[in-house]
């Protein structure tokens, strides 16, 4: 009877540490996914938000010719925008092509040939030292956020550690800022 009693008590202790490490690994790996987590979707639609007027914006250029990925024409856009209460700078790229699109066409009706809009906003120092502390995000034409073929939102650090998607290209831009618009 003893016995018995023992050896339950010596399996139930290494299965609790076994479950306490999987627990930690676990939380450990949320909070090491770099995007597409529930708090980047709503900082993300947070951002669509207060940028509803963006195509106004006083700081913006005139539509040009773009190249891969973003698109056969672009127009960039620039503001401090205040989101959730907080001033933050924001770039928006407006990606347009499709059946048709010439630069006369898309300067006309912009709206037809918006492909997608690709977005940077700086976030508080530490938010993503390694990457100049920038939030990425693209959005589909209608302003719902993007995903990747696996199903995961193209929000927030994307793809931190990949080496393609929006960090790895970026990083490429001079001077470290990962900007490019401001190389030419
Ligand atoms: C393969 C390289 C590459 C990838 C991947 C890429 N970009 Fe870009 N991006 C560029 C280049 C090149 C430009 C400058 C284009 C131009 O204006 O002629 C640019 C411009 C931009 C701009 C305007 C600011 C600037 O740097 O001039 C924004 C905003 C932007 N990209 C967001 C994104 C987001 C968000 C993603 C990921 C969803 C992304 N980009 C993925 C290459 C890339």
């Amino acid at each position: 009877m003893s016995r018995r009693k023992k050896s339950r008590l010596s399996l139930v202790l290494p299965l609790a540490a076994l479950a306490t490490i999987l627990l930690l690994i676990g939380l450990s790996e949320a909070q090491k996914q770099p995007f597409g987590t529930d708090a980047d979707v709503s900082f993300a639609k947070s951002v669509w938000t207060a940028m509803d007027d963006y195509s106004e914006w006083p700081i913006r250029t005139d539509f040009y010719e773009g190249r891969s990925p973003h698109g056969e024409f672009l127009r960039t856009y620039y503001n401090i925008v205040t989101i959730d209460g907080t001033p933050y700078h924001v770039i928006a790229k407006d990606n347009y092509g499709g059946e048709g699109a010439t630069m006369e066409t898309v300067s006309e009706s912009p709206n037809e040939y918006l492909a997608s809009a690709t977005v940077m906003v700086q976030r508080h120092e530490g938010y993503d030292p390694d990457n100049n502390d920038w939030f990425w995000v693209k959005y589909n034409n209608d302003g719902t956020i993007a995903k990747n073929a696996k199903g995961m939102a193209l929000a927030g650090r994307v793809a931190k550690g990949a080496n393609k998607g929006c960090i790895a290209c970026h990083a490429s831009a001079k001077d470290g800022d990962y900007l490019f618009s401001n190389d030419r």
